[in-house]
């Protein structure tokens, strides 16, 4: 694949109190991020096992993002903070597999904060595009479609 060509597929994992409505704000502010983002919504990000993500990259994403509460502002008390140390602890799988760490990371948004969750998928999607294709997926190509 050309890397000038290469489109990252992001999965993002919004949690639906804040993150959600903060990607929904963005909708109707007319906020623009890349097409390139998967959304999935969840109850909150501290039910998300190290597991989503790893399937994920796996299935083909090229990155991986968690989108939660503001730290403190969690719905279901401390979910984020568990979601931060399962993103974390993802991070250091990846880097002992040999993949880059980057390719998974974790931001806290207020459902207010529209611009704070758009910057942070630019950002993503611009840091992914940086490190090139995910090279599970080229081993995995069977399962490519879950991820179009
Ligand atoms: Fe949003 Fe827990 S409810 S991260």
């Amino acid at each position: 694949m050309n890397l000038k060509e290469f489109e990252p597929k992001i999965v993002a994992f919004c949690c639906h109190y804040c993150a959600y409505a903060a990607a929904d704000l963005a909708g109707s502010m007319r906020l623009q991020y890349p097409a390139n983002i998967r959304i999935i919504r969840t109850p909150c990000t501290g039910r998300l096992e190290i597991e989503y993500f790893l399937k994920a990259l796996e299935n083909g994403a090229d990155g991986v993002i968690v989108a939660g509460c503001e730290e403190g502002s969690c719905h279901f008390k401390e979910g984020n903070l568990a979601a931060r140390r399962r993103v974390n602890y993802t991070g250091e799988l990846l880097a002992e597999s040999g993949l880059e760490k980057e390719r998974v990371r974790m931001v806290n948004v207020s459902a207010a904060n529209a611009r704070r969750l758009v910057d942070a998928i630019n950002e993503m999607v611009e840091n992914v595009r940086r490190l090139g294709p995910n090279p599970l997926k080229e081993k995995t190509p069977m399962k490519q479609e879950i991820c179009p």
